[in-house]
Formats: structure tokens, sequence, C-alpha cells
């Protein structure tokens, strides 16, 4: 279907600005509240308790904040709300468009469970859907009053949610699922608490009212929730990019680790924005992704060592397997060839054949041998290291296939 191809281009590139907008002005802010300073008398007896002096685009800018509202409220105020609002709503259409229209495609891996379109979708709902309602629920409940009770809690449920996912969809959808329900909390926060307490502290000005300072203060642990989730929803936008990490057997141990080490290293920053500078954490931050990068490659590096690799197909391809050295193994050209023609070209070619990849998949084409050297690299990192092509196998290639092929590979260029 190329026009839902283009509708998922148009709807990502606006879901990316959108994000942008949204992320950027609460990093702003977030800054702004870090470095408001005493201001000058004259400001405190109107009622401003910081502000701040900053130059941008040729220009000064005075920044003032008041501790509780003006007297009068202005004629124009900026809300900043839409920025979340069509950050959700425009990335929960991509859900539907890439993950929901290509359920079978993308969603769905019969490997890991093979379901159909419809009860998959309906999980990924009840998914997201069934998190925020925990969520809301918890937070009108007693628990919000001890925030670091509620912090296990919510990571629990983030760890529960990786875990179902990770067991239910592939790979990326999994991952996707554990984003959108992340950025569905996130938006939700600025929907149903942010926004109706400040219109409620907007009509306490117009009123002449005092302002209730609890307002502010639910408002308070819903921010700190929304700031230390940024980083990990980031790295699952980006995270289908790098089926190492959602193609790892453990992929919701790989997930859940690397959105703790995102976790932490945004608490460096935290700390710092408010003048108490760690570089410890920073350093271990670094080191536990550091670590989870071993984890996750060294079993891969160890499997298809020319050593370990040559071992298994030439035991298995040669009678004499006790007498064979490491790299007496020639793969032909033509096993090459056939290889990548039964298995990869139904997909990636100038003109596919399969029923649902009409377009060569990120145009990567395999038609001829100069194709198959000159992506030669690609094709066996992901045939071969994190063998999540053919996508979900749908050629049925077999592991002594990837091994030729990774055979081919080692000895290509000796
Ligand atoms: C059923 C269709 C299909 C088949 C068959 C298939 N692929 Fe893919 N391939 C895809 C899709 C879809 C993507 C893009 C999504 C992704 O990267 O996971 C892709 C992406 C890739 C990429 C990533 C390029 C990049 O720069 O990110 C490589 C390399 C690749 N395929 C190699 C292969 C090889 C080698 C085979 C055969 C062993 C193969 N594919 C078989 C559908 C297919």
């Amino acid at each position: 279907m190329p026009w839902l191809d283009w509708l998922s281009l148009f709807v990502r590139w606006f879901h990316v600005v959108a994000g942008v907008a949204w992320i950027g002005a609460s990093f702003y802010f977030i800054w702004l509240d870090n470095n408001l300073r005493t201001p000058p008398k004259w400001k405190q007896d109107k009622g401003i308790k910081g502000d701040l002096w900053a130059i941008h685009g040729g220009g000064f800018y005075e920044v003032a904040k008041y501790a509780y509202g003006p007297e009068e409220m202005p004629q124009t105020l900026h809300w900043f709300k839409w920025e979340a609002y069509t950050t959700w709503l425009s990335g929960f259409a991509l859900l539907i468009i890439v993950y929901y229209f290509g359920a079978s495609a993308y969603l769905i891996d019969p490997s890991i469970n093979a379901m159909s379109p419809s009860t998959a979708i309906l999980l990924g709902l009840a998914l997201i859907f069934g998190g925020l309602t925990l969520y809301e629920l918890a937070c009108r409940s007693p628990l919000a009053k001890y925030p670091l009770a509620f912090g296990i809690g919510l990571i629990a449920l983030i760890c529960i949610a990786a875990y179902l996912s990770t067991h239910w969809f592939s790979g990326r959808g999994a991952y996707i699922h554990v984003g959108a329900l992340i950025g569905t909390i996130m938006a939700g926060n600025v929907f149903f608490n942010i926004m109706p307490n400040q219109r409620k502290m907007v009509a306490a000005v117009a009123e002449k009212q005092d302002i209730d300072p609890r307002w502010g203060a639910s408002a308070k642990l819903r921010s700190v929730h929304n700031n230390y989730f940024t980083l990990p929803l980031l790295f699952i936008m980006i995270s289908n990019h790098y089926p190492m990490t959602y193609q790892h057997s453990q992929s919701w141990l790989v997930l859940i680790a690397i959105m703790a080490a995102a976790a932490w290293i945004r608490h460096f920053f935290n700390l710092r924005h408010v003048g108490i500078t760690k570089p410890s954490i920073l350093v271990s931050g670094a080191a536990a992704m550091l670590a989870i990068t071993f984890w996750v490659s060294m079993p891969q590096l160890a499997a298809n060592s020319p050593i370990t690799g040559a071992h298994d197909v030439s035991s298995s391809l040669n009678s004499d397997s006790d007498t064979h050295q490491e790299n007496d193994i020639r793969v032909t050209k033509e096993q090459v060839t056939s290889i990548v023609s039964t298995h990869c070209v139904s997909c990636h070619s100038r003109t596919p054949t399969d029923d649902i990849f009409k377009v060569a998949p990120v145009g990567v084409v395999l038609d001829t041998w100069d194709d198959i050297e000159r992506f030669a690299p690609q094709i066996v990192r992901r045939a071969s290291v994190t063998k999540d092509m053919p996508f979900l196998n749908k050629t049925g290639m077999t592991d002594q296939e990837r091994q030729l092929l990774a055979d081919w590979f080692a000895a290509k260029d000796k």
C-alpha cells in the first residue's frame, strides 16, 4: 500500500516536529526555573519571586516568575499545551498506520506469539490504556503522598509492561508499545492534571482570589515523572533502527536496562540544574551503557567468530571434519547468490514480488552480484549476526544458510 507509506512519512515528520517542540519547551522551562534569581526589591514588591535575563537571536529578554499570580490577568497568556497534545495525537496515528494497519508485518512475530491482527491490536490498546488507567488511579490514591513509593510502583508498572509486550509482540512492536504507554502517561499528565490546575489558577487570578498551593504541588509529582521519562522515551522512538536491542532473546531486560541507565543519566542533569554536580552519576551511567553493550554483543561476537563459525559449518558440510582447517571453507559465489535470491530478493529488489513490501525496504536492493558485494557487511549483520532478516523469517532461512553467509564474508577479502 504505497499511500500508507506516504501517510506514514508525513505523520512521522509531523510527530518529530511536534515532539521537538514539546520536549524543547519542557527542557527550556526546566532550565528557566533552575536559573531564576532573587529579583530586586521593586520586583519583589509586585509579587515576583525570581527573574532572569537572557540574550538570544539578537535581542535581550527579561523573564519574571510570580510567586502566585499577577494582579491583573495579562491580555495574552501562552499555554504550551498543544505541543504535548499534537505529539501524542500524531504518535498515536503513527502507531495505527505503521503497527496496526501493518500488524502482520510489524506487530506480530509468529515465532514469539502467533496471534491474529485483531487480537494483537486489542492487546496493544489494552496495554497502553490499561497502564494509563492504573497510573491515573494511583495518582488519585494516598500513594501520591509518598513520592518514593510511587516511583518504585511506577518502575514496576513499566517493567511489567516491558515483559508482557515483548512476550506478545514482535521485538520492535513490543518496544514501541512500551514507548506508547510512557508517552500516553506523559501527555495524560498534561491533560488530566497540569492543564486543569492551571485553569483553576487563571480563574483565581481573574476573580482576584488566592491561589491554592496544592494545585501546583500535585502537578509537581507528575512533572517529575515526565522529566525522568524523557530520555527513555526518546530511546524507544529511535530503537527500531537498532535490531540488536529488540531482537535480543531477553529484549525486555535490554529495554529495562537501557531505560534505567537513561533515567539515571537524566538525574545527573536534574541535579546539575540545581547546582549539584555529581560526575559519579555520569560515569556510572556511561559504564552501565557500556556493560549493556557488552552483555548484548559478546555472545553474538563469540558465536560468529571465524573459528567456531567455520567449525560448525564444516562439520555439517564436510564428512572429514576431523582434518579440516578453519580457512579451508570456500563458499562459492553461486551459493551466496542462490541464498540471497531465495531468501531476500522477494523484498530487497528493484521489482519486489512480496505481497506487502512493494518497494525495497530502506533502499537495500540485492538483485545482482554487485549489489550483494556492496551490501555484504549489512547482509551478514542482519542475516547472520542479529538474525532478524529475512523479515520475521518470512522466507524460512535456515541457520546453516546464515552460517554460510558468515563464512563467505569472513573469508571474503583474505
Ligand atoms: C519480507 C520482506 C523481507 C525479506 C524477505 C528480507 N527483508 Fe530485509 N528488510 C525488510 C524490511 C521491512 C526492512 C526495514 C525494517 C528493518 O530495518 O527492520 C529490512 C531491512 C533490511 C536491512 C537494513 C538496512 C538498513 O540500512 O537499515 C538489511 C541489511 C536487510 N534488510 C537485509 C536482508 C537480507 C540479507 C535478507 C535475506 C536474508 C532480507 N533482508 C530479507 C524486509 C525484508
